[in-house]
């Protein structure tokens, strides 16, 4: 299937590694023009050349901790440097954060942040000049802890935020010719992230959560989730407004 997304500008905040690293290869891949944000500028420089040799004709690094900066203002200096982007990912987020369900506000604020608000700061810069174009595609990434509600209730709340913030912002979206929508990614395992640790120190843990959680009997990989975030940057889900999609090895 020719996705026709060579020459597409995407920005991908949180590309440096794990998931945001694979969206970032997918696209590559797919010969598009990558800005790639993160807060390590050592993983950003080794991501530039893999999405190089790749094939990405540009892939520009931004370094920025979107936890510490005034998000509107930064996302207004990147459309300043390069113009309306035909594709946005945000990836940052996840469930290493307070566990605390009996916390304050400012851990639930940290959650949502992390997990929601900072991306949707951006949007507001982002969106409207894709409104004006007519076209453009917002594409967050979720969990499915955002509608199993389990594990962590912070992270699985700020999740479940982030999807009716999807499902209710994308609809007033729908006719503009903005496509807003998020995938839900169960376990995913890659060198260095929560799981892999599990993995290789061969810890029971990881056979009891794929038996009675992931049908698959297996983790994804950044390669599954970025398959299906690839898909929904192009032309052919010109259906699919709003919608949050499940990219889980049947998560149970
Ligand atoms: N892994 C899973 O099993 C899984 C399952 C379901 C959903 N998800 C979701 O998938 C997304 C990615 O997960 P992951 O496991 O790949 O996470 P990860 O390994 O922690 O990677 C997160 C990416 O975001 C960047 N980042 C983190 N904090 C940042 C900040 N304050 N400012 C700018 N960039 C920041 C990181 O780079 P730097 O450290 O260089 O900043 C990295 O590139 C998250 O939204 C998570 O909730 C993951």
């Amino acid at each position: 299937m020719d996705l026709n997304l060579k020459g597409k500008l995407v920005l991908i905040v949180g590309a440096s590694k794990g998931i945001g690293k694979g969206i970032a290869l997918g696209f590559a891949a797919e010969e598009c023009r990558i800005v790639a944000i993160a807060r390590s500028e050592e993983l950003l420089l080794r991501l530039k050349e893999e999405a190089l040799k790749c094939g990405a004709p540009m892939c520009e690094t931004v370094v920025c901790d979107i936890m510490e900066c005034n998000t509107q203002k930064f996302a207004r200096n990147l459309l300043k440097k390069y113009g309306v982007f035909d594709v946005v990912v945000h990836n940052v987020g996840g469930s290493l954060i307070s566990r605390n369900h009996l916390g304050g506000a400012d851990d639930w604020n940290y959650a949502l942040k992390f997990n929601a608000v900072a991306a949707i700061d951006m949007n507001s810069m982002f969106i409207p000049p894709m409104i004006e174009r007519g076209t453009g595609r917002v594409i967050h990434v979720s969990s499915i802890s955002a509608v199993m509600l389990r594990g962590n209730p912070l992270y699985a709340s700020a999740k479940a935020f982030l999807n009716a913030y999807i499902t209710t912002v994308g609809r007033q979206l729908a006719p503009t010719g903005v496509l807003m929508c998020s995938v839900m990614p169960g376990a995913v395992a890659f060198p260095g992230s929560y799981w892999d640790k599990f993995v290789k120190e061969k810890n029971p843990r990881v056979e009891d959560f794929l038996k009675h959680h992931q049908a698959a009997n297996r983790f994804g990989t950044p390669e599954e989730i970025a398959n299906a975030i690839v898909f929904m940057a192009s032309d052919k889900s010109s259906f699919m407004q709003a919608t949050n999609i499940p990219v889980d090895g049947a998560n149970m």
